[in-house]
This record gives C-alpha cells, structure tokens and sequence, in this order.
C-alpha cells in the first residue's frame, strides 16, 4: 500500500452526540485521556458551554471562543489517528452540530441510563440516518440507579428507528452495579471503586456460562446475568461490522463515563470496527479518499470575537487526495486560486500548523470573509459537495436597521454571519424585508451584540409569527403559480434565492399540502 493510502486507511473521524447532560463532555475526556492526548480530566471540561450560562450570552460567546480549540481533538490510539469533532451541546447551537456531523464518518450516541432517549438525541440520530452514518450507542451512568436495560434497548430501537446489537451487558445497576460482561471481547470486568486513572483489568471469561463469573458477581447476579444473555441471543441480531459500516445496525455498550469504566472496551471495538474516510456526493459523483487530486469542504466556520483580529477559521474537512501548505487551490463558488500559509492541524487540544493533511483530517484555514458554510476547495476539477442543508428554524423576527447612516455595514455583517450559518436569513417576496430565522433564542443576542461590535452596525427585531420555513418545489408551474398568488405574503427566499414557504401555522401548512398536492414541501434545504 502506499504512504498515502496507509494514512487514509488509519484515520478514525467521528462526533459523540447526545442531549445535554448525558455525558459527551465526560466521555470524550475519558477517551483523551486513554489515547494519551491528555494527562489530566478537566482539560475539556472547562470549556464547555455551561447551560447555566444560557442567561448570559457574552459568557457563552467567549466559552464558545475557547472551545475553537476543542473544535477537533486529534489523538493517537492503536496505530490508528483519531479525530473527535466536538458538537456543541447547547441546544441553541443545534445547527452548528448538524454541519459537523456532515464531516464525520461515525458517530457515538451517548444515552443517561436514568433519562432514556432524550429529545437532542432524536433529533441528531435522525440526522445521522439520513446519511447512513454508522453509529455505536453508549448507556451511561450506570453507576446511578436507571431505567431496566431491555426498556432502555427498546426505546432506542423505537424513538431512535436503529437496529441494535448489544454487544456488552450490565450486571446490576447504581446500588448493585458489579460490572459488565463484555460479549465482544469475552471478559468481564467488575466494577470497584471510583479511580480515575487506573480500573481494574478485564478479566477472561471463556463464556456467560463459565462458573468463574458466579465466583465473580455471586450465584444470583450470574444466573440473571445468564439468563438475560440467553434472552438477547434470541431478540438481537448478531453483530457484524460490515452492518454497522452500512449504517445498518448499531452497536450497544453500557459503562460509566465519569467512572472511566466501560470507556476502554468502548475505545478498543471503536478502533477495530469504525470506518475509514469514506466517499462523498459531488453531485452524482462519488469522490474517493484515494483518488489522487484533493478536495475539500467547509463544514463550520469559526469566528474571532476581539474587534481587533477579525479573522475567521474555517474548518475543512478533506475528502479526497493530499492537502498541502502554500499550494494553489480552487475555491470554486468565486472561481479564485488560494494559497494557505499556515493552515492548522488539531492535535488534543493543541494546534499547531500542518504541512501536509490526508483525508479524514480536518484543517484550519484563516478566513478573511471568503468562506461561506458548505464551499469546497480541489485541486482543479470543478465540483460541490452535497450533504449540508439548513433545517427549519425554530424562531423567526425581522431584523430592522437602527442607525440609518450604517445601512452598509448592517448588510454586510448579516450576511457575513449569514455565512458563518449562525442563522438563516429570509428575504420576504412581496416588500423584500429580511427575517432571520435561529434555532434557538440566543442567536438572536448573539447577532444583535456582533453587529455592533464587529461591523459598527445596529439592528432591532420584531416579532414575525411563522410555524416553519418549507422550501418548496414543483414541476406543476401552473399550480406553483396559482400557489404562489394565494401565498403571495408567505412567500420569502432564501440566500441561494431558494423559494421558501414560512407557513403561519401547522393548520396552514397542512392545508396547502392537501389543496396543493404537485408540490413538494421540504423542511430542510437540500433535497
Ligand atoms: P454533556 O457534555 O453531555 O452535557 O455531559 P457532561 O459530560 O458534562 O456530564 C453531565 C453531568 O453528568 C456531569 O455532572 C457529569 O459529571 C455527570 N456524569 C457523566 N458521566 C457520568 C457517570 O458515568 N456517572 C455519573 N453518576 N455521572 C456522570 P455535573 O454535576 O453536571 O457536572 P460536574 O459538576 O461534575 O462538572
């Protein structure tokens, strides 16, 4: 094999996802700290944005500052590089976790044994089965008292739609936690003390029925254990890992992230099974880790809050070939060569500047406002990549100009943050005034407060009452047409001038689908 394709074969890309609260910060620190790349817990911690912060969004903004550098952690494991992108828990920055899982090749789910699936962990699962992302799920907490795990395996087969295999089991729970019985690797490890650097090491088992186990847990721990094995045999598929690669079954292990217990085994099946760089749709072609020209793309844009450096980092995703420092390429939305002096490579929580990156990795590029959400970068050939759409926002208000004299900078600034994908902006048909449309509340202080402070501008909102954007689309012209007179008020576009449909309620909505049955009404933007 050569160099090139070695390192693609190595490179390990993927987010954890889960409802706030659930665990990702913890595990992904655990997982740090096993690749090396960290030596002590509370590296990443403490730059989470903290949910009690919500009321004060300066705080978020500068945590959301530091956590550039938790952006991408890069480590080392088994011969293996690994790439963890991080995904904003905060729900308000929902979007901004949709995007980064259009850059990852898998994703772990983190679930609270106690809470089940949560409401955040739908909705990013969904995301993730639109594009057959392979997923392994981790039920955390078991150290607490929670919900009976075959309750548990069924939610998540239900509210989740996956397909599961559970490939580790727990005994106990809270009180009466022992231990997992590990089906993978066939060991069991017992659950002692709370150590975070050093557990106990696994110990060989040769199967559920070997009499060490009730030496172990005791007679009645392993005669439960034993049986709910022979249950999950006869309920659950057996795991194969060209499945899971398709997207096609998950995965399931039980531990305790703040415990450092179970994160080991979840580690070790993680590097064997996990898939590599994969192919991404240009546009009906399907770009290859290995083919020879580079190609890159934009998945999330980071900008600098000090006035006085108002540079941005975009990060890219390499899909295809090598990406070299101080070399020519396309960036090809405004057709111009670019050329990158110091693009950065994220290593734990360090950056230091690349010279060389393969598929798989992600690059920090220095931004002076000609990136935009969704761009791609190759050596030559003219291409563009599928796979990022906006979502419906949940929020809508239009934005007005308080400082005539600064009309200017006020466009500028929307649109700038418009291309970060801070929010969506709408420009309404019938008197051409702007909406901005967020997933959460916040944003809207966030834009308010970066106006000011980065483009000299003001702005105020007002309420614009919409249930959800729909873009819409039709190959019936004259329904569209008849459509478009009756919805003249609803109708906006988007900033690629895409039609959108705000509908003013789900009543609404549901009437024009059924009178107006040529068109398609899509509630994210890519279809
Ligand atoms: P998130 O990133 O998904 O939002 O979750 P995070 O890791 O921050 O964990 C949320 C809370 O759950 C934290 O407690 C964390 O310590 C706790 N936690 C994580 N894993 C486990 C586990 O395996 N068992 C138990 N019992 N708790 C766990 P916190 O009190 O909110 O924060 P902190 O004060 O500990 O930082």
């Amino acid at each position: 094999m050569s160099r090139v394709k070695e390192e693609i074969a190595r490179r390990r890309t993927f987010g954890i996802v889960s409802h706030p609260d659930a665990g990702k910060t913890t595990l992904t620190e655990k997982l740090l700290l096993f690749g090396g790349a960290i030596q002590e817990a509370g590296a990443v911690k403490n730059n989470k944005i903290k949910k009690t912060a919500t009321s004060d969004f300066m705080e978020i903004e500068r945590q959301r500052g530091i956590s550039v550098a938790t952006s991408v952690m890069g480590f080392e494991y088994r011969g293996k590089k690994i790439n963890i992108l991080d995904t904003p828990g905060h729900q308000d920055f929902a979007e901004d976790t949709y995007r980064t899982l259009t850059a990852v090749d898998s994703v772990i789910v983190v679930i609270d044994v106690a809470k089940g699936v949560e409401a955040q962990t739908e909705k990013l699962v969904e995301v993730c089965r639109m594009r057959n992302t392979p997923i392994i799920v981790f039920i955390n907490k078991l150290d607490r008292e929670g919900r009976d795990a075959f309750d548990l395996l069924d939610e998540v087969e239900t509210k989740l739609g996956l397909k599961i295999s559970p490939l580790s089991w727990p005994i106990g729970m809270g009180q009466d936690f022992q231990g997992v019985y590990n089906m993978w690797e066939s060991n069991l490890k017992l659950f002692t003390e709370v150590s975070k650097v050093k557990i106990a090491d696994a110990i060989a088992i040769k199967d559920v029925n070997d009499p060490q186990i009730n030496k172990l847990v005791g007679d009645k721990a392993a005669e439960t254990l034993r049986e709910e094995v022979e249950l999950l045999d006869g309920v659950y598929d057996d795991f194969d890992p060209e499945n899971y690669r398709k997207g096609e079954i998950s995965p399931v292990f039980f531990g305790s992230a703040l415990n450092n217990f179970g994160v080991e085994e979840l580690l070790n099946c993680f590097v064997e099974i996990a898939p590599p760089p994969q192919p991404k749709d240009a546009d009906g072609r399907l770009v290859r880790p290995e083919e020879n020209l580079f190609s890159g793309f934009i998945f999330k844009i980071h900008a600098n809050m000090d006035p006085k450096h108002r540079d941005r980092l975009a990060f890219m995703k390499i899909v295809s070939g090598v990406f070299e420092r101080n070399t020519n390429y396309i960036h090809h939305r405004i057709g111009k060569n670019i050329k990158f002096s110091s693009p950065t490579a994220f290593m734990a929580s360090k950056k230091s500047i690349v010279d060389t990156a393969y598929p798989g990795d992600i690059v920090g590029l220095h931004d002076t406002g000609s990136f935009r959400i969704g761009d791609t970068l190759t050596s030559g050939e003219v291409l563009e990549f599928k796979g990022i759409p906006s979502f419906s926002p949940e929020h809508f208000r239009f934005v007005n100009n308080a400082d005539p004299l600064k009309a200017k900078q006020l466009n500028k600034g929307v649109d700038q943050l418009m291309d970060e994908g801070v929010a969506q902006l709408f420009t309404l048909e019938s008197n051409q005034r702007k909406i901005i449309g967020t997933v959460g509340a916040l944003q809207y202080e966030v834009i308010q407060y970066r106006l000011e402070h980065e483009y000299g501008a003001k702005c105020s909102y007002e309420n614009y009452s919409a249930y959800k954007a729909c873009w819409i689309e039709s190959h019936d012209a004259a329904q569209l047409e008849e459509f478009s007179k009756l919805k003249y008020r609803y109708l906006a576009r988007d900033k690629f001038n895409r039609l959108v449909f705000l509908a003013d309620s789900s009543f609404s909505l549901s009437m024009a689908q059924q009178k107006f049955d040529k068109i398609k009404f899509h509630f994210k933007s890519e279809f």
